[in-house]
């Protein structure tokens, strides 16, 4: 093994993106090519090269001029418990210091524990799932395009602070639909191996479960979400209309929150994004 090169950590460009593609794809991940380069080109995105092979990277994606998201933290299968998840995301949190930005992430179990000491604290439950079982095909027709104004601004309601920039990205690729139906709002995106439902925002659960429904009966292929978990009865509904839950992720925040969160999400934009 190189060690100097190990122990450097690089900032990330767009020739990168393929590498990074394959780093998330190890680990069965739902990211594209277009996630990956969106990442190498509008965030800070670092990494670890072993022998000119990346092994191991992390993103800081500022949001605006106040919060940013933590995402990407991958470390190949063999380069794992060599601390260097530790030192990528010390080096985003150092670069969001200098920025004066407060990081958020979602974590997986395993992140959970890199984050921990580093000084992030959970903030909010959330649940990935995935449709394994159509329910009964509801009602294709009422579903009309969502604007992406009402999308903009229902997210800074609830986050606290604006993503006009990754919203309009997200919903302008190939692929990408944005729909509304009584009140509820959601993106609707390409990933890897399954479209993604997310963010999704509705006045009442009744019309975040129908907009689910309709927008699984206009989908053929596997379809994925990322569900806030808590009182709304969300997650257990979705258990009951054919949806399993894969596994949980802790939405963990470092600093200081710089706006009181609103109402909360039904679905999340990804935990790339958040
Ligand atoms: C999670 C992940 C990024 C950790 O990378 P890593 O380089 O092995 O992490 P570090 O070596 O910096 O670990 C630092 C500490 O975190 C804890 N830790 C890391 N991975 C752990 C695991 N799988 N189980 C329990 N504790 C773990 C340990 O306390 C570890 O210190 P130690 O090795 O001295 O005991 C890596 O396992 C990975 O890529 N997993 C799959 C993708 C993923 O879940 N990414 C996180 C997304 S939020």
């Amino acid at each position: 093994m190189a060690v100097t090169e190990a122990d450097t950590v690089v900032r990330l460009g767009d020739s990168d993106a393929a590498a990074g593609l394959v780093l998330s794809t190890e680990t069965h991940w739902n990211q594209t090519e277009a996630d990956w380069r969106f990442f190498v080109r509008r965030g800070l995105t670092f990494g670890v090269r072993e022998d000119g092979e990346l092994v191991a990277t992390a993103a800081l994606l500022p949001h605006n001029a106040t919060d940013a998201w933590i995402s990407m933290v991958l470390v190949t299968q063999r380069c794992r418990r060599r601390g260097l998840a530790t030192r990528l995301v010390d080096r985003c949190v150092a670069e969001a210091d200098r920025l004066k930005l407060t990081t958020w992430l979602d974590a997986t179990p395993a992140g959970a524990t890199v984050y921990e000491p580093l000084g992030f604290s959970g903030v909010l439950e959330l649940r990935r799932l995935r449709l394994t079982q159509r329910p009964p095909l509801a009602e294709a027709a009422a579903l009309g395009a969502g604007k992406l104004s009402d999308m903009i601004a229902h997210d800074r309601g609830a986050l606290g602070f604006d993503r006009t920039a990754l919203l309009t990205e997200l919903s302008a690729r190939d692929g990408s639909r944005l729909l509304e139906l009584n009140g509820a709002i959601s993106l609707v995106r390409d990933g890897r191996v399954a479209r993604h439902i997310g963010p999704l925002y509705a006045p009442d659960l009744s019309s975040a479960l129908t907009l689910i429904d309709v927008i699984v009966a206009s989908e053929t292929g596997p379809v994925l979400l990322d569900a806030v978990a808590g009182s709304s009865g969300f997650v257990d509904a979705l258990q009951q209309r054919g949806w399993a839950v894969e596994r949980p992720f802790l939405r963990m925040r470092h600093g200081a929150g710089t706006t009181a969160p609103g109402e909360l999400p039904f679905a999340v934009a990804g935990p790339e994004y958040g």
